[in-house]
């Protein structure tokens, strides 16, 4: 088992499928470039048969992306496959990623299909696959919800037909993260040749544990690729998000002790990229990639923060692509914060009793004000009333 964790990007794909998000061609192929120097494993670039501007799209990031392997969507089914391949013909790494549904909800009530008809539809998908690209990935949608006995059999038959890549995808963000980590573990105990192929994990957020279930698939279940969007984008509640992911697996390296082929100082500004193109705002409290993700308010935290970053950070905010830390001034900032603010600002107050005046100002003004920014400093100490 390698300890390299594998990042696929699906952004452009099950990101898209979020209601309101889709993108251009050109939006596309802006992302994946963005993608590619996030230095992704695999961008999954869309789902080539679903339209002919998917079909493009995916062409287009073929045709253009040298750095990352680029992956197109098929279901398990002829049409869907040629079209990915073709659309994929450019790519200097390609890979089709085939699924078909294993639960008995999805077979019965949404394919109308015996558990026999899918087994061999998946048989046929990866066999036909293969034989026009050299990396498959195979993944039973709703592979959470399958009856497990029947998912081995499948998983089996789609690892002989020579896939390489077995992902379980959680459809509808219903798992827990000990019960995933399980499931995975126990498949790859269950099936004879899992060992040919690499596992992957692809969870929803329907319960907000798409990341803590993701890394419960790495950590208990072996899964060595994870699925995730930037921002955590994708349909109804998300995807895991590939910030949060990278981010967890590097900053609890000596729990994980995986590695991850990222440059993290892209992060911001792809999340930045993703947020503006798509019109989903970030909200200030995302872990990472939100607004307030590397801000401080309180007092007591600044002055930590001011004497030691460590105290309250776990993260820089520069390994991630901000600029900095911020300190936010307002009522609950202390002496320390206001006086480090100054000497930023490059304000030398003559004496003790003039920063005392100052700070009395200042605590005065945040008790009306949420923030206090910069120009409301400047223009408090050029107040003649400061000085005592
Ligand atoms: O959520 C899902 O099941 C999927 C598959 C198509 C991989 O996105
Ligand atoms: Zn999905």
């Amino acid at each position: 088992m390698t300890d390299k964790l594998i990042i696929f990007d699906t952004t452009l794909r099950d990101g898209e499928q979020s209601p309101g998000a889709s993108m251009t061609k050109d939006e596309k192929l802006r992302i994946a470039r963005q993608l590619e120097r996030l230095r992704v494993d695999v961008i999954e670039a869309g789902f080539a048969a679903s339209s002919n501007g998917d079909f493009e799209a995916v062409k287009s990031i073929a045709d253009h992306i040298k750095d990352s392997t680029v992956c197109s969507l098929a279901r398990a089914n002829e049409r869907d496959i040629e079209r990915s391949a073709e659309a994929l013909k450019g790519a200097n790494s390609a890979r089709i990623h085939t699924f078909i549904a294993t639960s008995e909800l999805h077979m019965e009530k949404k394919l109308r299909m015996t558990r026999e008809q899918v087994l061999e539809q998946a048989r046929m998908a990866v066999r036909l696959a293969r034989k026009l690209c050299p990396d498959v990935e195979f993944s039973p949608e709703d592979g959470y919800r399958s009856d497990p006995d029947f998912l081995c059999r499948v998983i089996e038959a789609v690892i002989a037909e020579g896939a390489r890549t077995i992902n379980i995808p959680d459809t509808v963000g219903y798992a827990v993260p000990e019960l995933y980590g399980n499931f995975i573990k126990t498949l790859r105990e269950r099936v004879p040749n899992s060992d040919q192929a690499i596992w992957s994990v692809h969870c929803h957020n329907d319960l907000g544990m798409a990341v803590a279930n993701s890394l419960a698939g790495v950590k208990i279940g072996g899964a060595r690729q994870v699925e995730c969007t930037i921002n955590g984008l994708g349909e109804r509640a998300g995807n895991c998000s590939l910030e949060e992911i990278v981010m967890a697996v590097k900053t609890r390296r000596d729990y994980f002790g995986l590695e991850v082929g990222i440059d993290t100082t892209q992060i911001v500004p792809a999340s930045r990229m993703v947020s503006q193109t798509t019109g989903f705002v970030v909200q200030p409290n995302k872990a990472v990639v939100g607004a307030n993700a590397f801000a401080h308010a309180s007092g007591i935290h600044q002055d930590g923060v001011l004497k030691a970053r460590d105290t309250y950070e776990i993260m820089r905010a520069e390994d991630v692509g901000w600029a900095a830390n911020k300190i936010v001034l307002g009522k609950l900032s202390g002496r320390n914060a206001f006086k480090q603010r100054l000497d930023d600002l490059g304000i030398d107050l003559e004496s003790e009793g003039e920063l005392n005046a100052a700070f009395a100002k200042f605590k005065e003004l945040a008790d009306r004000k949420s923030e206090i920014f910069d120009e409301d400093i400047l223009a408090l100490v050029s107040d003649e009333s400061v000085t005592p």
